[in-house]
């Protein structure tokens, strides 16, 4: 009864949400991965249903339970993330806190034997998902949010992020732990700055749920005010 009584702000509207690592594989048995839980990402797409919209998760390899009413798409790699949310589209919202490879590799199909063979891990950059839907002519969402984690000069790595990803809003958040804030990666706790062309906010230390409940309100609001 609780959520019939939330307002439907979103309602009609469909967002996409990435979340989690990307896994890129070296071997059959080995792959590179990074920190990220998912967290912030599932509690997002939680907080943008609650307020009625439609939700496609697409989400690398985690240990969170689905959202109710959230449509989950697994992916694994950086490739498979980006055509997941190409499949995905089109949408009024992509909200990118995926920390997703940089790189990938040539995958061998047999394990490389130590003593045997040395691993290829020659870098191959993966492509950018938030740069390449920002900057898409046909189907770009209207609000296209991206997450930058950054280990230091947050606010200024976060402008040149939002320039050159053509995002719309960038959300940075602290990837080491400092005296204001712990590390975002795996913890449940955030400390974010909201850059966008309007300005920056700087938002308190909260759990990653209510950072999730607060943009969510902040999302519906940009929507309200598109309307009128
Ligand atoms: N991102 C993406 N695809 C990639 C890399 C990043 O969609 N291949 C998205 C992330 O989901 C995030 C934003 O881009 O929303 C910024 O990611 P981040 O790792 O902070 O920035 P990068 O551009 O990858 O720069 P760097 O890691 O060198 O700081
Ligand atoms: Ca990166």
């Amino acid at each position: 009864f609780a959520e019939e009584q939330n307002y439907q702000f979103l309602k009609n509207r469909h967002f996409i949400v990435t979340a989690g690592p990307t896994h890129e594989p070296i071997d059959p048995v080995r792959y590179l991965a990074n920190r990220s839980s998912g967290k912030q990402g599932f509690a997002i797409a939680e907080a943008l249903q609650k307020l009625g919209a439609k939700v496609t998760l697409v989400t690398g390899p985690v240990y969170q339970n689905t959202p109710d009413r959230v449509e989950r798409v697994n992916v694994e790699t950086a490739i498979e993330m980006e055509k997941a949310v190409e499949n995905t589209l089109p949408a009024d919202g992509a909200i990118f806190t995926a920390a997703v490879a940089d790189w990938r590799f040539n995958y061998s199909p047999s394990k490389y034997k130590k003593g045997r063979s040395e691993p290829d891990l020659i870098p191959i950059e993966n492509p950018d998902i938030l740069s390449n839907i920002s900057h898409r002519k046909i189907d770009r969402p209207s609000l296209v949010v991206g997450f930058a984690a950054e280990s230091e000069n947050l606010l200024e790595n976060a402008k040149v992020k939002l320039q050159q990803k053509g995002c719309d809003w960038i959300i940075a958040n602290p990837v080491i732990e400092s005296e204001d804030a712990p590390s975002a990666m795996g913890g449940d706790y955030n400390k974010i700055f909201i850059a966008s062309h309007a300005g920056i906010e700087n938002w308190p230390l909260l759990s990653k749920k209510e950072v999730a409940s607060r943009l969510a309100s902040k999302i519906a609001d940009y929507f309200n005010l598109i309307n009128e």
